[in-house]
């Protein structure tokens, strides 16, 4: 398949790059400047270049290709209702190229949002918010000839590149000099190696039906204090509970996401694809001392 993937230069797309290639598949991937389309070439994929907010270069790459995987995003905390905008109008860009095709389309979403207090499934909507919104629109093309699908990635994509929340813990607890958690540290955080997510990506880009909602997870939820404490060891820092009403203060835009307690089943999804993550658990990962040589943690 001739596969158009946008954000194939970021920290996912340069696994699901290799991935596809190896599968046998041709990439074209989105690039949005000569360092991208470099990282590009030098995967072996084919440079298409454009950007998020510029729709005809997202609707040019989408039509000229087999099917489609949507990663990128603008991960700018300070206007991400503008970004979550942004991503709805591309979905909506590639969704409409694709339109009456019956080629895949399959985008990246997130588990934020799933019902908690107990283990959310495949078959929960998520709470509305502007990030979901582009979710729903992806979901709403299967009624008009496109095999859209959406995956649910979990908070920690882990693996080497990582530059996500679990950097950012590890970035706080060395300003702080704690490696800390909100209250108890019950709350948990599913988890999922890049490598299996990147799998799973094409699986879904091969055989996912149309309307499919996937989950990307590998481990259903695992405490934050004992990432936290592996965090602790690592860095030789003491691990320690942070009260409810600091969090903001210690935590500032993280306290968010370490307070979101959901735990999240795959069990749909591993069927469905016949998927077995097979990477290490984040715990593990995190042993494997990588984290701690990361400049930007
Ligand atoms: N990593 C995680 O733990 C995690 C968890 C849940 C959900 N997700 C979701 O999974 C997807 C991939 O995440 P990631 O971790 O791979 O992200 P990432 O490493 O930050 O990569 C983002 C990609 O999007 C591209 N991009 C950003 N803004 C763009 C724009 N305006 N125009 C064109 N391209 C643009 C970047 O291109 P440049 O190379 O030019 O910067 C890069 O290729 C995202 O939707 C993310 O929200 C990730």
């Amino acid at each position: 398949m001739r596969v158009f993937v946008t954000g194939a230069s970021g920290f996912i797309g340069s696994a699901v790059v290799p991935e596809l290639i190896g599968a046998g598949h041709e990439v074209i991937g989105l690039a949005r400047s000569d360092i991208s389309a470099e990282v590009l070439t030098a995967a072996g994929a084919a440079v298409h270049r454009g950007a998020l907010d510029d729709l005809d270069s997202l609707r040019d790459g989408a039509a000229a290709s087999d099917g489609v995987i949507h990663l990128a995003f603008n991960h700018d905390f300070a206007d991400y209702v503008g970004a979550a905008r942004t991503d709805r109008r591309a979905i909506e860009a590639l969704g409409a190229a694709l339109e009456g095709s019956g080629r895949p389309l399959v985008i990246a979403s997130g588990t934020l949002g799933l019902p908690a207090g107990r283990v959310a499934t495949e078959h929960d909507a998520p709470s509305a918010s502007p990030r979901n919104a582009g979710a729903q629109a992806a979901l709403t093309f299967a009624a008009r000839g496109v095999r859209s699908s959406i995956l649910r990635l979990p908070p920690s994509v882990h693996g080497e590149g990582d530059h996500g929340f679990v950097p950012a813990l590890i970035g706080m607890a060395r300003s702080t000099g704690v490696s800390g958690y909100i209250g108890d540290g019950s709350a948990c955080w599913p988890a999922v190696h890049r490598l299996d997510v990147a799998r799973l990506f094409r699986l879904a880009l091969e055989q996912a039906p149309a309307g499919a909602v996937l989950h990307a997870v590998a481990e259903e939820g695992i405490p934050v204090h004992a990432i936290a404490e592996v965090i602790g060891r690592h860095l030789n820092l003491p691990s320690a509970s942070i009260p409810d009403n600091e969090a903001d203060e210690h935590f500032g835009w993280l306290a968010r996401f370490l307070a979101s307690d959901v735990r999240v089943s795959s069990t749909v999804t591993r069927k469905l694809l016949d998927w077995q993550p097979t990477g290490p658990g984040l715990i593990d990962d995190l042993d494997r001392d990588h984290y701690f040589h990361n400049p930007s943690a």
